[in-house]
């Protein structure tokens, strides 16, 4: 299918010399065509540029975007959309003073989230995944990561990376699969962390691999989860079954997770709401990028990821929506970017880079998605008539999106 859009009001993150992802100072500067045209070919971005250079003799289907802006969709590189049954008792107990950390002490938690997992077939957990698939979709994300992590027992750690599977085989956008059975300790292992390492290293890892499972290997580093020592077991393991780890540090305290990262070539680290000056310095000059997930912060209302403090060391940034039961229960990178706007003191350009092409690098899709490149997936977003990009996150609570293509075929009538 060929399509032609022309009169294009602004065409954003447009790259014709390809880029793997974007740093520091570089972050603010998002090239883009006023009055453009771009033309889709075979799911892929064939061409794009000027109006003035627009082809005349177009015989093919045409879209006419006049007043609209078209930018790539969003690249969500951190989620946990597979689930079953949802948190909203836990929501009430914080409004009613109780903390994020001591409704898990209580049981609550992802421990809650995998006792309910465990009773639902593969079938009823592919239906509910799918419609927050589907949802998110809509919402302009074109690329995007999925965690196991709440299943915490063999059968249904491997129940959530198979339905993770299905969705990667029924529906046309990229999804990574990461394997994140080190998120809790379930309550079988109260007492023997060791014995549970030892059942994800050599019950389900080996399955994985062999069923090639999951792309990745992630772990929360967390005081009360697993240690510094424990991570580095595990991101050994997951790395002698060909994964890559992209691992959760830094949510509540800083114990090292960051320079553990580092160390084991981690392809992102995420969360980093608490940051210490030598967790800057550990990631200079390393290809691990920080991502922020700024749904999480503002959710259960912790410390917002200190953005500033990384782009101005010269760090590269990802934004991602962190879609759970528990901490986020909201995928909408919409939302995510406003939030990186407002309250992380992000430019809409340097946030519309951490949500297109520093998202495609944090789950390995810089080839194929993340920016208007000819050859790249035309996985794309049209708004509403707007005035101005920043238009999009400074009227934050309005959906903008006219419609979103995923290999150049509309996804919402
Ligand atoms: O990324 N922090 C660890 N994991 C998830 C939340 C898990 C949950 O509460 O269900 C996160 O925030
Ligand atoms: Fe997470």
């Amino acid at each position: 299918m060929k399509r032609l859009f022309k009169n294009i009001k602004e065409l954003l993150q447009v790259r014709t010399t390809p880029l793997s992802v974007v740093s520091g100072s570089d972050m603010n500067v998002l090239p883009t065509i006023k009055n453009a045209y771009l033309i889709v070919d075979k799911g892929r971005i064939k061409d794009f540029g000027s109006m003035k250079d627009c082809p005349t003799d177009w015989q093919h289907e045409v879209v006419d975007a006049e007043g609209k802006i078209m930018l790539p969709s969003w690249c969500d590189s951190h989620t946990h959309i597979v689930y079953t049954g949802n948190r909203e008792n836990e929501f009430v107990d914080r409004i009613n003073g109780l903390s994020y950390q001591e409704i898990a002490k209580n049981g609550g938690g992802i421990l809650n989230s995998a006792k309910q997992l465990e009773k639902v077939s593969e079938e009823q957990l592919y239906e509910e995944s799918k419609s927050r698939l589907e949802e998110v979709i809509r919402q302009g994300t074109g690329a995007i990561e999925i965690k196991s992590g709440y299943g915490l027992t063999v059968e249904a750690e491997l129940k959530m990376l198979r339905v993770i599977r299905q969705l990667k085989n029924n529906y046309k956008l990229p999804i990574k699969a990461t394997f994140l059975g080190a998120h809790a300790l379930p309550v079988d292992y109260k007492n023997n962390k060791q014995g549970y390492i030892k059942l994800l290293v050599d019950k389900i890892l080996p399955v994985i691999a062999k069923e090639q499972l999951a792309e990745y290997i992630d772990v929360f580093c967390e005081k009360g989860y697993f240690s510094t020592k424990d991570t580095a077991m595990l991101l050994e393991a997951g790395q002698k079954h060909g994964l890559i780890p992209k691992i959760h540090v830094n949510q509540f305290n800083a114990i090292g997770g960051v320079q553990v990262g580092v160390k084991y070539n981690a392809l992102s680290v995420d969360h980093l709401e608490v940051v210490r000056l030598e967790d800057i310095e550990a990631l200079k000059n390393t290809s691990t990028i920080p991502v922020a997930l700024p749904n999480c912060s503002h959710f259960i209302d912790i410390p917002f990821t200190p953005v500033r403090a990384l782009i101005d060391a010269g760090l590269s940034v990802a934004l991602a929506s962190d879609y759970n039961p528990g901490s986020a229960p909201s995928g909408n990178m919409n939302q995510v970017v406003a939030l990186g706007c407002i309250k992380m003191k992000m430019t809409p350009e340097e946030a519309i880079n951490a949500a297109t092409l520093n998202g495609a690098y944090a789950m390995g899709l810089e080839k194929e998605v993340g920016s208007i490149t000819v050859g790249k997936r035309a996985n794309l977003i049209l708004t509403k008539e707007i005035n101005s990009y920043p238009y999009l996150f400074y009227a934050f609570g309005t959906n903008h999106i006219d419609s979103v293509y995923i290999n150049g075929e509309k996804q919402n009538e």
